[in-house]
């Protein structure tokens, strides 16, 4: 009796504790199999959690909310290997403080890029930049280097000035401005590399009223043409996102048209005292009629990004992303559409719907992983990046045709990275070799080095970090 209870008992425990976990991310094209998720109530629960998996060198992939694209994010496959391998995430750290005295905000890992833009609105606040959606974790996205458009404006990661973090033997390090300012530059975009942090402080500012206008322009098969004009808007906006030009699949002639208008929207100061009305129109996020002329008002955080309602379109897409020096734009962007007008014969899986170019610009930072780094540039640079993004759009989520797609994205890395200094947004589908990271990326040997000190045995790591970084001490993760 005593027995069977025992052993029910320890079934129960099993369904509770140590079930395997399946993770994915947004689109479910990355995924894999691990022993549990763990989602500790405090960091002191992180600490000890990360203290008893050292000696047994268990793999651990922290996450947010799977808002990416490519192998970043995700587990090692418990198929691959005899230690356990855990997801953990950091939803249940919600702390929040909010020290208008110094405009700074401190929170835990929990909190999402919505809740917290939420949080900042309710108390006159607001956030410097956002991406175009608010559905990733805030940590997970400044720890890719998530951005919005702006020349004078750095991305998310930028804003912070402090952060708690574990290593991988649940030690505590705090590092912040004042203490450490030098490793602030190695985690403000960590991939999840460096440790799972715990709890951020980041700059925030006063409550910003933008004007947003959006414009429609006829497109040119001149892509040449087309790039100029493209370049003189960044000149003419601090602020400005153009979308397009737009393709549509003509199934009949197996090719690209191109739609013969596109549209920008740009961002600009405004004293305007009326309703408020972005949030009216979620053009801002491709949903609806866009292409049609329209101004309107609101908070930045409002005027320049999109609340979870705004967004309409979850087909499957493939993607690139990439920045690279402002002066090269214009040339860029008309080599960027000609190449891939060269790829179109080769686009024979079905499915194909719409191709839309995004185009924005960013000022540069001194992150050492930064996409916009500015450790390579010469003088002769601005030191404001260009990015230009294409996705591949599909009418339904065939898993063929996306990586068909995503393929012909990678060709774009190898063609013109060299020619326009070119770096790619981290968990997006375009990863670079390891050689090709450390050119663009001057400063990986000392985000390594730390690495290192975070993670001595290479729990943290997993196959696209070792690629990508050339992590070469964790060559052989899985084993050691
Ligand atoms: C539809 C769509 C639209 C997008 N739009 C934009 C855009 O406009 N601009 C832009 O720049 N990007 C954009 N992105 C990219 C997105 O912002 C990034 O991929 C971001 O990293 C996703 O955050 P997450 O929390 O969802 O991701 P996750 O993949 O879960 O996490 C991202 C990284 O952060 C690490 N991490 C998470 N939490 C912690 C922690 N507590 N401690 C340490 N490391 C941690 C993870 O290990 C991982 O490496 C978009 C993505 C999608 C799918
Ligand atoms: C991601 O990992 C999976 C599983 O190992 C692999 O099949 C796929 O090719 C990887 N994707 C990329 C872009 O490397
Ligand atoms: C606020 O700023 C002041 C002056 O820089 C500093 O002394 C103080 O520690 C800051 N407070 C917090 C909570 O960071
Ligand atoms: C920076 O970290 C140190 C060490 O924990 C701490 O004493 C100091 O108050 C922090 N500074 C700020 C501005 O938070
Ligand atoms: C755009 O094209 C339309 C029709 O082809 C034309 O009427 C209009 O004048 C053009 N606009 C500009 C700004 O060139
Ligand atoms: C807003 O009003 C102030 C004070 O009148 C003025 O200095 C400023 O230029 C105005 N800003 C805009 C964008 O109109
Ligand atoms: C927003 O309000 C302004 C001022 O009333 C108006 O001119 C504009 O057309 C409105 N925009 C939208 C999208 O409703
Ligand atoms: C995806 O498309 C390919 C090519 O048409 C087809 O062979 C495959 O069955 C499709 N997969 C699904 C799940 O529909
Ligand atoms: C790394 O990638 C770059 C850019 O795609 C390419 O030019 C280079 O040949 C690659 N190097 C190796 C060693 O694969």
């Amino acid at each position: 009796m005593v027995r069977t209870k025992l052993a029910l008992l320890l079934v129960l425990l099993h369904a509770a504790f140590g079930s395997s976990y399946r993770w994915f991310n947004w689109q479910f094209e990355v995924t894999c199999e691990s022993d549990a998720y763990i989602a500790p109530h405090n960091e002191a629960a992180v600490a000890k959690f990360l203290k008893e998996q050292y000696p047994k060198g268990s793999h651990i992939k922290v996450v947010g909310n799977g808002h990416g694209f490519g192998n970043l994010s995700t587990c090692v496959d418990n198929s691959l290997t005899e230690k356990p391998s855990y997801i953990v995430s950091m939803t249940n750290l919600k702390g929040l403080n909010i020290d208008k005295k110094n405009m700074t905000v401190t929170f835990g890992a929990g909190w999402d890029v919505y809740d917290l833009t939420e949080e900042l609105k309710a108390n006159d606040l607001s956030f410097g930049n956002l991406g175009v959606e608010r559905v990733q974790n805030f940590v997970g996205a400044a720890s890719t280097g998530t951005h919005g458009s702006g020349s004078v404006i750095g991305n998310i990661a930028s804003q912070i000035i402090g952060l708690r973090v574990l290593d991988a033997q649940g030690n505590l390090r705090v590092i912040n401005e004042t203490n450490n300012p030098e490793e602030l530059k190695a985690f403000r975009i960590s991939l999840g590399a460096l440790g799972l942090i715990t709890e951020m402080t980041i700059k925030v500012q006063p409550t910003l009223l933008l004007k947003k206008t959006t414009k429609v322009v006829n497109a040119t098969s001149d892509y040449t043409q087309m790039g100029k004009q493209l370049a003189q808007l960044y000149k003419d906006h601090d602020r400005v996102t153009v979308w397009g030009p737009h393709f549509d699949w003509n199934e009949a002639s197996q090719n690209w048209d191109l739609e013969p208008t596109y549209f920008y929207s740009y961002w600009e100061p405004t004293n305007y005292t009326g309703v408020r009305n972005c949030t009216l129109d979620y053009c801002a996020n491709g949903c609806g009629d866009c292409k049609r002329e329209y101004i309107c008002y609101d908070e930045v955080i409002d005027a320049a990004s999109c609340p979870p309602q705004g967004v309409c379109d979850r087909e499957f897409y493939a993607e690139i992303e990439h920045f690279l020096p402002i002066e090269f734009y214009a040339e860029a962007a008309a080599d960027y559409i000609s190449y891939q007008q060269s790829q179109t014969p080769r686009m024979q899986a079905p499915y194909n719907n719409m191709m839309v170019i995004q185009h924005r610009s960013l000022k540069g930072d001194d992150a050492y992983m930064s996409p916009v780094n500015t450790y390579n540039l010469g003088s002769d640079l601005s030191g404001v990046f260009a990015i230009i993004e294409i996705d591949w759009i599909q009418t339904y989520n065939n898993f063929t045709t996306l990586w068909q797609n995503q393929e012909l994205g990678y060709e774009f890395m190898a063609k013109f990275g060299e020619k326009y200094n070119v770096r790619p947004h981290w968990n997006k589908m375009n990863p670079p070799n390891a050689t090709y990271a450390l050119e663009k990326f001057p400063k990986l040997p000392e985000f390594l080095a730390i690495q290192q000190r975070q993670d001595p045995k290479c729990q943290f790591v997993n196959e696209f970090l070792v690629e990508q970084l050339g992590i070469t001490r964790c060559a052989n993760y899985l084993s050691i």
